[in-house]
Parts: structure tokens; C-alpha cells; sequence
């Protein structure tokens, strides 16, 4: 690949080019000329779970196959079994083998128009052909890559027909649940010979201050065909509102090589920074031009922040010291799988954001890309993580055997493409490497950190370490600007002796279990294996369900309470992410069938918040929180540990059928209050009160029998764009309107308008219900119904009937 690299101060100071460099305020919107176009590619495919031959040949019958439109998952849509060859680890769901084909026909007015196929992500080893020509093969799974079609396409009439393989077979190759297919998105992109190249911007922001932001752009053009001509390359910024607020243009362009990358420097003044109370986003516009016409468009993203770690106070965003209060997630979208939905990630962040939390660690592997644009948008901070093993594997059929041959061109292109997103602010290179323990991990953390520091010097690096000690081979290749904590919160206040001058982050903390709405009692009594790997579910759980007291966790992680009265003293230890934000399918430790999805999540699979979620609220928000816990249907005589979670107050008072049980304040770092009370039928009561001012109270009734379902929607009105989701709660509820707390009651479901179900679920880790049906069983009083529109506008309405209830029904406005 041959670059010129072209500076705007060089040209000036040499004078063989000319750049302008400006500043204005003036009002313009953003609206360019469309020569560059993206089109959504994810419509009308054909699809086969088997592996038929010639499946390749545009001539091949697929008139049999399944019609779907992308992205889409097979494996979730499968029976969970005990010998899936993905093991429990991997969900209990099936791999194998599937075909993707699409036909399309391109206007013979488009021939000299370059043709691209962009896939932001295909699980996995995928390779694609167009009109029988063999374009590629990508091993990983979570990469995005791109192939030319132009040489191979058929214009007018004539057919093209692109096919996919998609080759899950070999298991296990993943320590969680990946889904299978072409669960991401697919784009057809269509430009003029000259070009901005694929991810080929690269935007900075060298010097913010309140009074000035200098926003440095390079510029890769494509101009594969050698065309001749005069080329300008205007850089202009908008601002979220519209307004142009600076432009540079670079004149009288030579574009020599079939890559050439151009440098420009603009200054915004009084930007408005990018942050998580206020996530501003300016957007650079790129326009070049050949000999007067515009032939090229392309827009990325700007957020115009600072942000720095220190040894000493932590993490700073914009000059401001801040805690990083993040969580790890994987990207399974529970009943949806892995196919992504952009609905689906918002809600995940909305939930989040609803507890406090301001980042999130993608991990262990590049995200989908509009989980960072999400980001961007809703100001979340991301820690981005490329890999969960080097050479060394961790599952048997896992991406280390492709490791020696893609590792660099996959970093390379993770980092490419998200180098952008304002929203990153760490790059990791790897969770729990293996290599750490020999010799090696040195050498190869100081190749990746090489690849990174190639393309981008903005953000510092970091990796999960499991033994995070001073003698770990990857932190002695020195490479590191983060030492990456996973667990060993013990060690967090060793760290400064242990680290002189260095910089903390915990990159995954916590691993306690839970099931939401299931207590064990004593609630202060921490459960912690390995001495027997049941014990996470008290004797007796046969259901494997675990205690939501906050009580369980595994031996090298902690309790939620434990790990973050650490964190929250001291500000060198700048912050952490909690291992996982959401439940996940797969990894369902301690393993024991038929769980098939993790206990981790402060929220379960469906979305539903477990108790600890509200500890992190009243820590994380200023909202006013007083969270009362568990239910109040119990057996007569047993004593219940009641808690609250509370803010803003100096004590909470418990009163039972009116009786006070006396007031409790947290004392030094607690973060909790308890009463031992022996179970009444009736009414828990608790008031939170500051300086004997009430501020919030809270009740729960003893429930007597389901009597009714009630729908609780989270939108009643969705796009009718064949996406949008509207999440629908069920509730069983008793005559009086009480949650029923360990109803599980079959709820059947009925669509009656121009949606879909898209996927059904509990929350409950065991369930062998199939995620996609029309009905589901109540987890602990509450399950969850997806539902999808279609393209035509209108109303649907969701009917939920169960044997013995009321039934419900919500209505749900499908907008065009
Ligand atoms: C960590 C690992 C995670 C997950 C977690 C479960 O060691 O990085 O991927 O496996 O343990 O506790």
C-alpha cells in the first residue's frame, strides 16, 4: 500500500499546495450532495442451516431456503441440549453450518460507480462470493471487513447473486454464548472512482480548552483507478444543531497513488464538550471534489472532550475528576441473541443508565458498531476490548488457530474503525491472556501495543489482567498505560506500593451471582466456593436458583458491596467495571445443567433489575432511592432479613402491619440496612427520613392468588420501520394488585395488527423454553414479551391470557 502523506502546514510552508484554514459561525446544514451511498443490505435474503455443494454457483436452486431479513441468529432459535457441542459455556444452543444468498440487480447507469459489501460482523469463519467469483474469508467473528464487488457485477437485467457460508460447526470456540450467522448488519456502499477509503478518517482533538478546540483530520483518498483531474478536499464542522463551525479546504490535490492520505488542521471556537451529563456531537463532513464537481461525501463523528488518567487522583474527563462507574457486557440481546437491534442496545443503556453507570467494556471482543455510535450519543465512556485470547487457546476450536494469520489485520481494523467514537477513552488488547503466565506475553503485548500505537497515541492501552502483580509478563513489556485489575479487590489499596507512578483501572471486578427475586437467608453471611461447586445454591435450591441478597460470589470475585466499599476511597483507583451489567446466555457458573445462561448480572436477561441494581443507584445517581427488599410472602414463623438500599436520608424505619421495628443509619461504609423479622401476613412499611424530615416510603403486601396479568409497555408508540422493539412487561398480579411473588404462570401471547413476537423470556437462568414462541411461564411474578413492527403503519395490539387470570392487552402505535 503506497501513502502520501500530505500536511496543511507543510503545503503552506512549502507552497506547492494550498490549504485554507477558517473558522465561521455561519449557518448551513449538513445536507450533501448524494454521491456516496450506504444502503442498508439486511433485506430479503435466502438462508439454509446445512451446507449444501455448489451453494456458491449463481445458477444454484435456493427457491427451497428460508426468506429472512439479517441480521439473524440461528443458534437462538434452537433447543437447548446438554450436549450441544458448544457446552452450557456456549448457551446449550446448536452451531453448524448455514448459507446466506441474495439476489440483486444493478442499473446499467451506475457502471464506473465503485460497488463495496461492508459486513459489520459475521459468527463466524464467513467467507462470501459474488456471482460464483470467491471474494474472501474472515475467520473472526466480531470483525468487520468489506469486499469490492465492482469487477464481478452484472448491470441492467441480469441477477447478481452474493452467498455467504457461515461455519459454526467447530465447538466449543467461544467461552459464552456468539449466536450464528450474519447476526450484524450489512451495507451495500456505493462510490465514485475517487473516494474517501473504508474508515478512512481519522479525527482528533489535540488541544481543548473552553475557548478553543484544535480538531486535527487525516484523510485517506482512494483513487485505485489512478483518475487525473484537480482535487480539493474540504473538511467542514457542524455542530448538533446544524451550524457549520470551522472548514479547511486542501487545493490543487494530486492524488499520485492508489492511497493518499491528506492532513488538515481546524479550530472550533467555544466548543461544547462532549460529556456524560451533556454528550455534544459535532460532525465533520468531508467533500472532495474533481475538477469542480463534488465526486465524495462521507460524515464522522466528533466529540470534542479531554480526558486524562492520573497516578494519584484517577480519571479525569474534561478537566473534571470522575469515577469510571462501568460495567462488562457481552453482546448477546438475551431472547434476541446475538442479532443486533439497535432498540434493543439502547434499552441495555437506558437500563444501565438508569443505576448509574457511565461506561461500558465491550467485552471481550469489538462490539457492534452502533453499540459505540449509542454511546456516543447517550454519553457513555467505552472501554473497547479486541481479544479474549492470543495464541494460546482458551476453547478448543477458538480464534487463537487464527491467531499467527489475522491478529494483526483484525487490531488493525478494530482500532480503524473506532478510533472515531468519542465514546472510547481505553483500548484493551485482551482479557485473561494466557501468556501473562510465560515469557511470550511480553513479546506479543509489545507487538499489539505497537499495531495500536500505530494508529492511534490518543488513548491509552490496557488489558485484564488476572494476576495483576508487578512480575506478570504483559505488564513487564512496559507497553500498558493502564494496569488492568481483574478481581483482587483486596490488592486494590496495595497498588501504589505495588505500582509506584502507575495507573489503576479495574477492568473487571465483582463475578457475584443471583437470580432476581429469590432470597436465602442470612443475608450477611457471604457464600463463596470452591469447597463445593453447589454451594452458590444453598442446600436445598434444587431449582439452582441463587440468593439475591447479595450474598453469593464466587471465589476470585467478591460480593457488589465488597468490591466497590474499595473502590469508592480512594480516587487513584479511578474506576471499575462490574462483571456484567446484564445476564448472558452461556457460562452459567458453576455449571451445573440445566443452567444455560450467567448468574452475574446486576439485571437478569429479560432487563429486569435484580435488588443489588438499586445499592448502585442510590451510590451512583442523586436520584432519591429507598429500595425495600424481598417480598413478603413467607411461612408463617421464619425470621426474613429485610433490607433497604437508601440515599438522601439519615435512617429508615421498618414497620410490620404498623408496628415499628425499629430505625437503622448505616454506619461507616455501610451501604445497607437490616432488620431480622419474624413473617406476619400484611404490610412491610419503610420510611427514610433526613433530619427527621420524611423524604421516601416504601410497602410491600403479603400477595394473595394470581388473579390478573397486567402489560406494561416500555414504548406504546414504535417505528413501523420492520425494527423497532417495544418491550413488554407481564406482571402477575393478585385481586388487590399485588405482585405475586413466585408466580409462573403460563402466559400465552396474541398479536393482532402488523408486528411480530420477536422474543420471549423470564429472567429464570434454567428455563428450557424456547426464546422464540408465542408464550412463556412467569419467572417470579414477571415475564417479557418483545414485539417487532413491521413496515406499515398502524395499530397492534398484544394480548396476554393465561389459564385462571384476567388477561391484558396493550396497544402499541406502529408510526411511519
Ligand atoms: C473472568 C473472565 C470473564 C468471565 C468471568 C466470570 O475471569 O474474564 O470472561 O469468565 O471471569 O466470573
Amino acid at each position: 500500500m503506497s501513502k502520501r502523506f500530505y500536511s496543511a502546514f507543510s503545503f503552506l510552508c512549502v507552497g506547492v499546495l494550498f490549504s485554507v484554514l477558517v473558522s465561521s459561525s455561519g449557518c448551513k446544514s449538513t445536507e450533501e450532495p448524494q454521491v456516496r451511498q450506504r444502503a442498508d443490505f439486511t433485506k430479503n435474503w435466502s438462508f439454509v442451516l446445512d451446507d449444501p455443494a455448489s451453494a456458491q454457483e449463481p445458477s444454484f436452486n435456493d427457491r427451497q431456503w428460508r426468506k429472512l431479513n439479517l441480521p439473524h441468529d440461528w443458534s437462538i432459535e434452537g433447543k437447548f441440549d446438554e450436549k450441544a457441542p458448544a457446552g452450557t459455556g456456549g448457551g446449550a444452543l446448536p452451531g453448524g453450518i448455514g448459507w446466506y444468498r441474495k439476489t440483486f440487480t444493478v442499473e446499467e447507469a451506475e457502471k464506473g460507480k465503485l460497488f463495496f459489501i461492508d459486513f459489520d460482523g459475521v459468527y463466524t469463519n464467513s467467507e462470501v462470493w459474488i456471482n460464483g467469483h470467491y471474494l474472501g474469508k474472515r475467520p473472526n467473528g466480531y470483525s468487520s471487513f468489506r469486499y469490492e464487488l465492482t469487477p464481478h457485477l452484472k448491470y441492467g437485467q441480469e441477477q447478481n447473486v452474493l452467498a455467504v457460508k457461515v461455519d459454526n460447526a467447530q465447538q466449543p470456540n467461544s467461552r459464552w454464548y456468539s449466536g450464528s450467522g450474519i447476526y450484524r448488519n450489512v451495507w451495500l456502499v456505493k462510490t465514485n472512482p475517487v473516494h474517501v477509503a473504508k474508515d478512512g478518517t481519522f479525527v482528533t482533538t489535540p488541544q481543548v480548552s473552553q475557548e478553543a478546540a484544535k480538531v486535527v483530520v487525516s484523510t485517506i483518498i482512494s483513487n485505485v483507478q489512478k483518475q487525473q483531474g484537480s482535487f480539493v478536499l474540504h473538511t467542514l464542522v457542524y455542530d448538533q444543531e446544524g451550524h457549520e463551525v470551522a472548514k479547511v479546504a486542501s487545493e490543487n490535490l494530486t492524488l499520485p497513488d492508489s492511497l493518499t492520505e491528506v492532513k488538515q488542521e481546524l479550530t472550533v471556537a467555544t466548543p461544547k464538550l462532549w460529556s456524560i451529563e451533556q454528550p455534544h456531537l459535532y460532525s465533520v463532513v468531508t467533500r472532495i471534489e474533481q475538477d469542480g464537481k463534488v465526486v465524495d461525501t462521507y460524515q464522522t463523528p466528533l466529540g470534542i472532550r479531554s480526558f486524562n488518567f492520573d497516578a494519584q487522583k484517577g480519571f479525569f474527563l474534561n478537566g473534571k475528576p470522575m469515577k469510571i462507574l462501568g460495567v462488562c457486557n457481552h453482546h448477546d440481546l438475551g431472547a434476541l441473541g446475538a442479532a443486533i437491534n439497535v432498540r434493543a442496545l439502547e434499552r441495555q443503556l437506558e437500563i444501565m443508565r438508569g443505576m448509574g453507570v457511565n461506561a461500558i467494556r465491550t467485552s471481550h471482543n469489538p462490539p457492534a458498531p452502533e453499540l459505540l455510535d449509542l454511546c456516543d450519543r447517550m454519553g457513555f465512556l467505552v472501554m473497547d476490548e479486541s481479544f479474549d485470547m492470543w495464541k494460546k487457546e482458551k476453547s478448543k476450536f477458538d480464534y487463537s488457530h487464527s491467531w499467527d494469520q489475522w491478529h494483526q489485520r483484525d487490531l488493525e481494523d478494530f482500532i480503524k474503525r473506532d478510533r472515531n467514537h468519542p465514546s472510547v477513552i481505553v483500548w484493551s488488547i485482551g482479557n485473561e491472556i494466557p501468556e501473562q503466565y510465560g515469557p511470550e506475553g511480553t513479546a506479543i503485548a509489545t507487538e499489539l501495543v505497537g499495531i495500536v500505537k500505530n494508529l492511534d497515541t490518543t488513548r491509552p492501552i490496557t488489558v485484564g489482567l488476572n494476576e495483576p502483580y508487578p512480575h506478570n509478563s504483559i505488564y513487564k513489556s512496559g507497553g500498558l498505560d493502564l494496569v488492568g485489575f481483574n478481581y483482587h479487590h483486596q490488592d486494590f489499596e496495595k497498588f501504589p506500593q505495588a505500582f509506584p507512578g502507575q495507573k489503576f483501572i479495574a477492568t473487571e471486578a465483582v463475578s457475584a451471582l443471583m437470580t432476581r427475586g429469590h432470597y436465602d437467608t442470612p443475608a450477611d453471611s457471604i457464600r463463596r466456593w470452591p469447597k463445593r461447586w453447589d454451594i452458590p445454591f444453598h442446600d436445598g435450591n434444587k431449582d439452582l436458583t441463587v440468593s439475591a441478597y447479595d450474598n453469593v460470589s464466587t471465589p476470585w470475585g467478591s460480593t457488589h458491596e465488597e468490591t466497590w466499599k474499595v473502590l469508592k476511597k480512594h480516587p487513584y483507583l479511578s474506576g471499575m467495571f462490574i462483571w456484567t451489567g446484564f445476564d448472558y446466555l452461556g457460562e452459567p457458573t458453576p455449571y451445573l445443567w440445566p443452567a444455560r445462561s450467567s448468574y452475574f448480572g446486576v439485571v437478569d436477561l429479560a432487563g429486569f433489575p435484580k435488588d443489588v441494581y438499586y445499592m448502585y443507584q442510590s451510590e451512583w445517581t442523586t436520584k432519591p432511592v429507598l429500595h425495600l427488599f424481598p417480598h413478603w410472602n413467607w411461612q408463617p414463623g421464619k425470621t426474613v432479613d429485610v433490607l433497604a438500599y437508601y440515599n438522601n436520608a439519615d435512617e429508615v424505619e421498618l414497620f410490620l402491619n404498623g408496628t415499628s421495628q425499629g430505625i437503622r443509619k448505616k454506619q461507616g461504609d455501610d451501604l445497607h440496612v437490616l432488620w431480622r423479622v419474624p413473617f406476619q401476613p400484611g404490610t412491610i412499611r419503610a420510611v427514610s427520613r433526613a433530619n427527621g424530615k420524611e423524604v421516601l416510603t416504601r410497602e410491600i403486601k403479603t400477595a394473595g392468588a394470581a388473579a390478573k396479568i397486567v402489560l406494561e409497555a416500555d414504548r406504546t408508540a414504535i417505528n413501523a420501520d420492520g425494527k423497532d422493539l417495544s418491550f413488554v412487561t407481564v406482571k402477575i398480579l393478585d385481586q388487590a394488585g399485588n405482585l405475586v411473588p413466585n408466580a409462573d404462570n403460563l402466559v400465552n401471547f396474541k398479536i393482532d395488527g402488523k408486528a411480530t413476537l420477536a422474543g420471549v423470556d423470564n429472567g429464570l437462568q434454567t428455563s428450557m423454553e424456547s426464546f422464540k414462541a408465542n408464550h412463556r411461564k412467569a419467572f417470579n411474578g414477571l415475564c417479557l414479551a418483545i414485539l417487532q413492527a413491521q413496515e406499515e403503519a398502524g395499530q397492534v395490539k398484544l394480548t396476554a391470557t393465561s389459564e385462571g387470570l384476567q388477561s391484558a392487552t396493550v396497544t402499541i402505535e406502529l408510526k411511519k
